[in-house]
């Protein structure tokens, strides 16, 4: 791979510090467009977010974000949804021993409760026997909206306060923070979309407030490293301003 590794600057999104969250779409067009199942996409796909974590320390990407099921996912059929879910479980005991290696640590961040018990088992472990890594942090959102975050999360707070233990009035946008299943990480800089839709589809609602976006046609099985680094030259071309002025 022909990847230099990104020089540090003030900016710690530059800083080989960067969240980079995304939108990982196209699986199934690209799968139609050989005429093969829709499977085919989601595996090769899958084969992609290998390559990505494995290019992230060299990308100068310390936090990678990727949506790989939504809460709106359901109304697919039940093979493609079923096939998903197993892809899920195969790729974290697949990947285990490698992320453990590279000091990459997974979180899964979405509802886990309508989730399979054997899967939300897997989930747990994984989080767990990659806890001291610090490396590059991998978190993957499955049965993931973010109003349904933000639902979760109001429900927590209003729970603190109906106990007693919360005040009303010292609610902050730290305390809601806390609340989000993100709460360990720090907001996405940039997020991508692939296979040219210029949509958020329900991820990351909250913490997206001054992220920067970029979309690109390429669909996710061709997604490579490479890309990625195209895109983070973009990224670095934008100026942000977050409500201020540059002078
Ligand atoms: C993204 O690819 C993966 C998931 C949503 C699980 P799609 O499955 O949405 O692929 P397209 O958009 O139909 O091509
Ligand atoms: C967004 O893609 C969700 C994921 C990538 C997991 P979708 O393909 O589900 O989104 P829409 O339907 O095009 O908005
Ligand atoms: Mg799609």
């Amino acid at each position: 791979m022909n990847i230099e590794q990104r020089p540090p600057g003030d900016d710690p999104a530059s800083a080989n510090n960067m969240h980079v969250a995304v939108i990982m779409d196209g699986n199934g067009r690209w799968a139609s467009n050989r005429g093969w199942p829709r499977l085919v996409g989601h595996r090769k796909g899958a084969e992609r977010v290998r390559e990505l974590v494995n290019a992230c320390p060299d990308l100068g990407i310390r936090y990678l974000t990727l949506y790989a099921f939504s809460t709106e996912n359901w109304s697919r059929t039940t093979e493609e949804v079923l096939g998903l879910m197993s892809l899920f479980g195969r790729y974290i005991k697949r990947e285990a021993g490698r992320m453990k290696k590279e000091g990459v640590r997974m979180r899964i961040i979405g509802d886990r409760t309508p989730l399979d018990p054997k899967l939300r088992a897997l989930f747990d472990w994984i989080e767990e026997d990659t806890r001291d890594n610090d490396r590059v942090h991998l978190t993957v959102a499955i049965n993931y909206g973010g109003r349904d975050e933000i639902r979760r999360a109001a429900q927590s707070v209003a729970r603190a306060v109906a106990s007693g233990m919360l005040d009303p009035d010292m609610i902050s946008d730290q305390t809601l923070n806390a609340h989000m299943d993100t709460a360990a990480l720090p907001d996405p800089d940039l997020v991508v979309r692939t296979s040219g839709e210029t949509r958020v589809s329900n991820f990351l609602l909250w913490q997206a407030a001054y992220a920067e976006y970029i979309f690109t046609p390429v669909l996710w099985p061709d997604f490579t490293p490479e890309t990625m680094n195209t895109i983070l030259d973009a990224f670095a071309k934008r100026e942000r301003r977050f409500g201020g002025v540059v002078t």
